[in-house]
């Protein structure tokens, strides 16, 4: 029997001396590399600059942060994300609002997110979910005619592109993750990409503690340095450790992205051949990252998604549950709220394994294993 996992990350080769390399020149916490990181990826998503942080809850807290929430502000969000999209919003005070999302793409719909405006909503913040551009489109209308700002959760879309342009290049204010479930890692991590550079110098001070001088300036001043502290901040930076992992991993996002692109089209292929599985809706006016792949029960289908995930299991086969509804959790549970698009499809998802390392062979064997414990279930 194959062990097959649900991704693992993609080593271009090259890591460990660049982290050694960060090691052995003495810059162990925030320096150097994390600038070089900060610029290249900015070039690479086509925004003005890029911020690094700890990871992409940090990073989103950091950019509602600066949009302007605070305690007593609504944010629009879909419920149908990891919860981390609704924390980062908790961290800043505020309060997420759950809107639902298009049955199609699993991304936050802008309709639905236009009714639950109100007098106290500063931000909306789509997710490019699993690395599907949400309709920006209609979003960045919205904003405009209703006074809001958005906040894009691109936590899995680095590398995705909408009507032609990158993610990151678009809206003021989108935040990446580089935890090793996404396209490139840094072990932890996150970006924060960014159009303004007035906005782009206040997130550096804010993610070190509101200090007004980075260590980097510090060191290379030719005069004694005393600091100010013109505003309150957090701790979230990135260390020169990861950022060298960080730009070994850039170099390797092409590759990834083509592979992750060949698996997901073999699937969707295959999937033809078992109706009781739908392959995602891939819409024409985005790239996408395929972070995931995930498929959706049919209707009618002889077999629940729990009871599926367990038999491939038992034939060595990692799948997820597809992406969950925070509402539906203890932590935001409240009043029905009547997010039918989200609970379905929460219910009715799983992510099948896609990472670039997946050998065809590999992946010839969780199809077949997938229509033979379908056909199992029929007989
Ligand atoms: C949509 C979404 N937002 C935010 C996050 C949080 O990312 P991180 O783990 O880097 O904080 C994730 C990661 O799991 C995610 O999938």
């Amino acid at each position: 029997m194959m062990e097959i996992p649900i991704t693992r990350p993609h080593l271009a080769g090259g890591e460990q001396e660049a982290v050694a390399e960060a090691i052995a020149s003495g810059w162990i916490s925030q320096g150097p590399r994390v600038r070089e990181f900060e610029a290249a990826f900015a070039a690479r998503v086509g925004a003005a600059d890029a911020v690094a942080t700890t990871s992409c809850t940090t990073a989103l807290a950091l950019a509602l942060y600066v949009s302007g929430v605070g305690p007593g502000d609504e944010v629009i969000v879909p419920s149908l994300s990891f919860i981390a999209t609704a924390n980062a919003v908790w961290h800043c005070g505020a309060r997420p609002v759950f809107a639902d999302v298009d049955p199609r793409t699993y991304n936050l719909d802008a309709a639905a997110a236009e009714r639950a405006i109100t007098s106290r909503t500063k931000v909306i913040m789509p997710v490019h979910q699993v690395g599907l551009p949400a309709d920006m489109d209609a979003f960045f209308e919205l904003a405009e005619r209703r006074g809001v700002v958005i906040v894009e959760d691109a936590a899995c879309a680095i590398g995705a592109s909408y009507k032609g342009g990158p993610i990151g290049s678009l809206g003021p204010l989108a935040c990446f993750s580089l935890h090793p479930r996404k396209v490139i890692t840094t072990g932890e991590g996150g970006m924060i990409a960014v159009q303004d550079p007035a906005v782009a110098e206040r997130l550096r001070r804010l993610r070190a503690h509101g200090m007004d001088t980075s260590d980097l300036a510090r060191h290379a001043a030719r005069d004694v340095v005393v600091e100010a502290y013109p505003e309150r901040g957090w701790n979230s930076r990135m260390t020169d450790m990861q950022a060298a992992l960080g730009l070994c991993q850039l170099q390797a996002l092409d590759h990834i992205l083509r592979r992750r692109r060949e698996l997901a089209e073999r699937y969707t292929a295959a999937l033809q051949q078992i109706p009781e599985i739908e392959a995602p809706y891939d819409p024409p006016y985005a790239q996408r990252t395929w972070q995931s792949y995930c498929v959706r029960i049919a209707p009618g289908a002889s077999i629940d998604r729990n009871e599926l995930m367990r038999r491939l299991l038992n034939e060595g086969i990692a799948t997820r549950r597809g992406v969950m509804a925070i509402h539906e959790e203890a932590s935001y549970s409240g009043p029905d709220i009547g997010l039918r698009h989200t609970e379905a499809a929460s219910r009715e998802t799983l992510m099948l394994p896609l990472f670039p390392d997946l050998s065809e062979e590999q992946q010839d064997y969780v199809i077949e294993r997938l229509a033979t414990c379908l056909l199992a279930q029929a007989a």
